[in-house]
């Protein structure tokens, strides 16, 4: 029996921006994650799976080669750390800003800043860098309204056209990265499953540029 080639997606826009780039390189699921309550997709070549994740656990899965393949937003690797993994491919999908926010016109605090975010690696490396004393406080969504409700005095999330920020009376302020979804590899799968990694990888690839 040919080896399979497991692909870690998460539903929703990585899912969606992904399938046409997977198309090009002639896969296609078997059913739509939106409407199957199924966490493992076949698709029209037998020895390719998807499996269906949380957007954040994508690079976990893929580290630990329970996926061969994944992708992954550049904010979820920052976070991750990139461990165990290859970055070969700027899919140039679910494009957006990570930043730091906070109310509009606010002052900064007088004693240490109090940071909510998801983040909370990419705030500690990124306030350090700034030498700035910092509180994190971890959340899992929703940051926008740790600052409205006296939680935190700002916030670090991804920022695309500004509207979630706006409708909450809060303002970009500092941009610390752009972001784009990544195709991630297993460092092991790319070795020994290399022929059909790379010929994946080939076709996403030229997916891209032809957009
Ligand atoms: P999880 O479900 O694990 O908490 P999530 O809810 O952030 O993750 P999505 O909203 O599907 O998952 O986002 C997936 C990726 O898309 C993010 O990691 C980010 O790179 C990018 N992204 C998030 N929000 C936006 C946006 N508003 N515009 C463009 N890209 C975005
Ligand atoms: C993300 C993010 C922000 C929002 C930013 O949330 O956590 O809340 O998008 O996008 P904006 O700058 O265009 O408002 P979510 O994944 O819920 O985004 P969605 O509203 O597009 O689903």
């Amino acid at each position: 029996m040919s080896e399979t080639l497991t692909i870690a997606l998460s539903k929703g826009r990585i899912y969606k921006e992904t399938m046409p780039l997977l198309a090009h390189a002639g896969i296609i699921p078997k059913d739509d994650p939106e409407t199957s309550r199924k966490l493992i997709l076949d698709t029209n070549h037998d020895d390719v799976k998807f499996v269906i994740i949380r957007a954040t656990d994508v690079p976990t899965y893929v580290q630990y080669g329970a996926a061969d393949i994944g992708v992954a937003g550049k904010d979820v690797l920052l976070e991750h750390g990139g461990e165990g993994l290859y970055e070969p491919v700027d899919l140039e999908i679910a494009k957006c800003k990570l930043m730091t926010a906070g109310p509009v016109g606010a002052a900064a605090p007088e004693g240490r800043l109090r940071i909510a975010t998801k983040f909370v690696n990419c705030a500690r490396r990124y306030f350090a860098e700034q030498g700035k004393q910092v509180e994190v406080i971890k959340l899992y969504g929703s940051m926008e309204l740790a600052p409205l409700v006296g939680l935190a005095d700002q916030i670090i999330d991804v920022v695309d056209t500004g509207n979630t920020l706006k409708a909450n009376g809060l303002e970009p302020l500092e941009h610390i990265a752009d972001i784009s979804s990544r195709l991630v590899v297993n460092k092991a799968s790319m070795k020994m499953k290399h022929a059909k990694v790379k010929e994946l990888i080939d076709h996403i690839a030229d997916a891209v540029k032809s957009k």
